[in-house]
């Protein structure tokens, strides 16, 4: 594999259901399945030296789905974090989550913040969990906040810039995007990272969550490695920085 390794990964983990409705079995069989492709990648990405992976497990809009479904999701979340408590302790993994936690249930809200205070001083990869989470959402909330701010004569509007917006997200403590994987064939954003993905690499991969294992993400880490990223400048530039070549469009 090519030494080119991304700091941080985010996923769009896409087609449990699927993945179930193939094989003529519940919808939550799909993502019991796919909670097992969550440890797998997760291990993995451990192992490779990822500095941050990222999962978007429940959306802002999933809550609109049958309530059946997100009773299960949220049991099996609730599972995963009593599950893999050991695992992120013994590991030095640091778990983060973002999104509207409030709005989870106190039997997955309680093991959630339990594991990220207890594990907040780890040095190892930091795993986040998107939960309730939206990409909008998380833009509004972070300008509601610089806005108080502002209104509280704590801030200049002028002051207001990328950094300073880019650190009142949830995601501001983690390093920036470099790949945004999303399974399933499917090639849509969702509502996922909007501001983090602005110079991501994106892959789209056309295999279904539960099926996607550790060799699946070397496969979209083999693609990583092998593209150009030039943030807006040109190949030129970025072969030779030292170069006064006259930049043409990004
Ligand atoms: C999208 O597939 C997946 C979800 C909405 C939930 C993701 C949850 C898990 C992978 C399992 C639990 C998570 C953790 C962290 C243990 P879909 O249901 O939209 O699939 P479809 O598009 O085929 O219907």
């Amino acid at each position: 594999m090519s030494t080119s390794l991304p700091r941080h990964v985010g996923i769009i983990m896409d087609g449990n259901g699927r993945w179930a409705q193939v094989r003529g079995q519940p919808r939550i069989e799909g993502h019991r399945v796919g909670a097992e492709s969550v440890r797998d990648i997760t291990r993995a990405s451990r192992q490779l030296g990822l500095e941050a992976l990222t999962l978007y497990a429940f959306s802002s809009q999933n809550w609109s789905r049958p309530a059946d479904e997100v009773k299960a999701l949220m049991q099996l979340l609730r599972d995963y974090l009593l599950d893999e408590r050991a695992e992120i302790m013994d590991n030095q993994i640091r778990l983060h989550a973002i999104g509207d936690i409030e709005r989870l249930p106190a039997f997955v809200k309680e093991p959630l913040d339990a594991l990220c205070r207890d594990s907040a001083h780890h040095t190892g990869m930091t795993l986040t969990l998107a939960l309730s989470y939206g990409g909008r959402e998380s833009l509004a909330r972070a300008a509601r906040v610089l806005a108080a701010r502002v209104a509280a004569g704590e801030l200049a509007p002028d002051a207001i810039d990328v950094d300073v917006l880019g650190q009142a997200l949830p995601t501001g403590v983690l390093p920036p995007l470099d790949l945004l994987i999303r399974t399933s064939g499917e090639q849509r954003i969702s509502n996922f990272l909007l501001w983090e993905s602005a110079y991501a690499e994106l892959v789209f991969v056309d295999v279904l969550w539960p099926d996607f294992r550790r060799n699946e993400l070397y496969r979209c880490l083999e693609s990583y490695a092998a593209r150009e990223r030039r943030f807006g400048l040109t190949s030129a530039q970025l072969a030779n920085p030292d170069s006064d070549v006259e930049p043409t469009s990004g």
